[in-house]
């Protein structure tokens, strides 16, 4: 990330983890510069994490890089007012979900360089999953300066369209909450064949995080790992062909999908 400055707009939770990934990875404090309505978030941020925090205008008028990390209903606002501040050849990110590329471009300028991405809550502790598309004003070197950021919380991964951001949203920005169901739907079973529910809960947790570990530490599909750890004729087996007769993979897919559609929606 070398030298680059980069400036935040917006220190809410979004902000705050990649603020502190980019702590963690190694990025001075003072090469950060944040702005937020709550003096108190950014008071906290300044003394936790050793950044500079500022006015709108301040911090992006110094800035190599402006993050948009307020809410989508706020953009608007914050795009027209930030644009007579911003710098020539910055790199802006945005990571308002449901903001498109034509609608930041025509509140900053359409001469920008503009990445758009789509990261999820996981990084808040550093294992966000992200989508990212860059306008056709992004240099290579922006392009991998905005990879850099977004990998500081996580994965990240380049789109091949600004469409595909609907997909990403479906999978991995709602995704953590489709864990969370499940992890809720076995505790629930946990209890109903009778273990106590801090035992389901402490069970459910620590098996959501082994599979998950291993999934993501292994050489092999998830399918490959599902089959080596059920022998025929089994209990896992018999859970399987009981999901599967419920048409486990076509009630996820449907939930994606709507989720996609949802996402086209609210882009508008
Ligand atoms: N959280 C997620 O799971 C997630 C996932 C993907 C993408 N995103 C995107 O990330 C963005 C931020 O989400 P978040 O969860 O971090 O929201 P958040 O916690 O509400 O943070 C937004 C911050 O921006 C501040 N703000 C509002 N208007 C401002 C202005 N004019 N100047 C400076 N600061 C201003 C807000 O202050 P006040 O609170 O005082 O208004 C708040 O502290 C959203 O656009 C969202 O779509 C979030």
């Amino acid at each position: 990330m070398n030298n680059s400055r980069i400036a935040f707009i917006g220190a809410g939770n979004m902000a705050n983890s990649l603020i502190r990934g980019l702590i963690a990875k190694g990025v001075p404090g003072p090469q950060i510069a944040a702005c937020d309505l709550d003096v108190v978030k950014l008071e906290q941020l300044q003394t936790e994490c050793g950044i500079r925090t500022g006015t709108m205008a301040e911090v992006a008028a110094e800035a190599d890089v402006v993050l948009l990390a307020v809410k989508p209903q706020g953009m608007a606002g914050v795009c027209k007012a930030l644009r007579p501040s911003l710098k020539q050849g910055v790199l802006i990110i945005s990571i308002a979900a449901g903001i498109p590329l034509r609608s930041l471009e025509a509140w900053l300028g359409s001469e920008r360089a503009i990445v758009r991405c789509m990261p999820n809550t996981p990084a808040l502790v550093l294992e966000g999953a992200t989508g990212l598309f860059a306008n056709a004003n992004t240099t290579a070197a922006q392009s991998a300066l905005a990879e850099a950021i977004l990998s500081a919380v996580g994965t990240s991964a380049w789109l091949a369209s600004e469409d595909a951001i609907n997909a990403v949203t479906a999978l991995s920005g709602s995704g953590p909450a489709y864990f969370f169901l499940l992890m809720e739907a076995m505790e629930q079973a946990g209890v109903a064949m009778g273990l106590a529910p801090a035992l389901a809960r402490q069970l459910t947790l620590q098996t959501a995080l082994g599979a998950a570990k291993l999934a993501a530490g292994s050489d092999v599909a998830p399918d490959e790992l599902r089959r080596r750890v059920t022998s025929p004729g089994g209990t896992t087996e018999a859970a399987i062909r009981s999901f599967e007769g419920a048409d486990f993979r076509a009630v996820v897919e449907q939930a994606l999908f709507a989720a996609q559609k949802r996402s086209v929606e609210l882009t508008g």
